[in-house]
């Protein structure tokens, strides 16, 4: 299912990690920590293009260029709650990157998101943004905070999830085409609650053991 803006992970430790994530006796403290381990293996990928600039520095041996990370701004969006899970996993990998927040729930209803919160960095505008979140299902929550981002001024835009149903990803592929999508695993289907299925169930209620 890999195309130019799709990455799906093909490794056998996120493969491990998220069957571990779809055991309904996975306890809080596990899933919690797995959602981490996850965020911080996937950055891994999501960062694969970051620019870089040789720089002259001295080994013990002799003067030599070596390539660094050219600094250019980055930052980390989590769609509250569930994304907050794979917050640190990032900034693991990118210690420096700032973090903007962006507060969605969906409607049980309408399954359409509803925003209450939104704090970015200053100069978001001017960096590339990685939102993150455990599930893509109809993919309602991811397009708005995309829209919300552009809004923002921001124009490289990539998208990180756990979980993604196709339903999902057509939604952000048709409004978005420019953004890549990372995702641990495209699961089957949507159920008639706009669940993943075989899924999860719910990331937010997992990680912070609310159910
Ligand atoms: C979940 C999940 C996504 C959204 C995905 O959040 O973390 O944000 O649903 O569904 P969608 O693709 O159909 O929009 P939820 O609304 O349950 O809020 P929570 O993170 O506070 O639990
Ligand atoms: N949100 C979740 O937390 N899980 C799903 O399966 C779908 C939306």
């Amino acid at each position: 299912m890999n195309n130019e803006h799709l990455h799906v992970m093909e490794h056998p430790l996120v493969a491990h990690k998220l069957s571990i994530l779809r055991d309904k006796n996975t306890s809080t403290k596990d899933f919690r920590e797995i959602v981490s381990e996850i965020g911080m293996l996937m950055t891994y990928e999501a960062t694969r293009d970051l620019p870089l600039t040789d720089k002259e520095i001295e080994t013990p041996i002799c003067k030599t260029c070596v390539p660094t990370l050219d600094g250019k701004k980055f930052a980390v969006v989590p769609i509250l709650r569930a994304g907050l899970g794979l917050v640190d996993g990032v900034l693991r990998i990118v210690p420096g990157a700032r973090v903007g927040h962006i507060g969605l729930y969906r409607d049980e209803t309408t399954l359409e998101p509803v925003k209450y919160f939104c704090k970015m960095p200053k100069d978001v505008s001017e960096r590339d943004i990685l939102i993150v979140d455990p599930m893509l299902a109809t993919g309602g929550s991811a397009d708005a905070a995309i829209g919300f981002m552009k809004e923002y001024g921001c124009t490289n835009i990539k998208l990180m999830v756990l979980l993604a149903a196709p339903e999902g990803i057509a939604r952000i592929q048709k409004n978005h085409p420019n953004v890549d999508i990372y995702c641990g695993a495209v699961d089957e289907k949507l159920n008639e609650h706009g669940y993943i299925v075989p899924g999860l169930g719910d990331a937010g209620d997992r990680i912070f053991g609310t159910k």
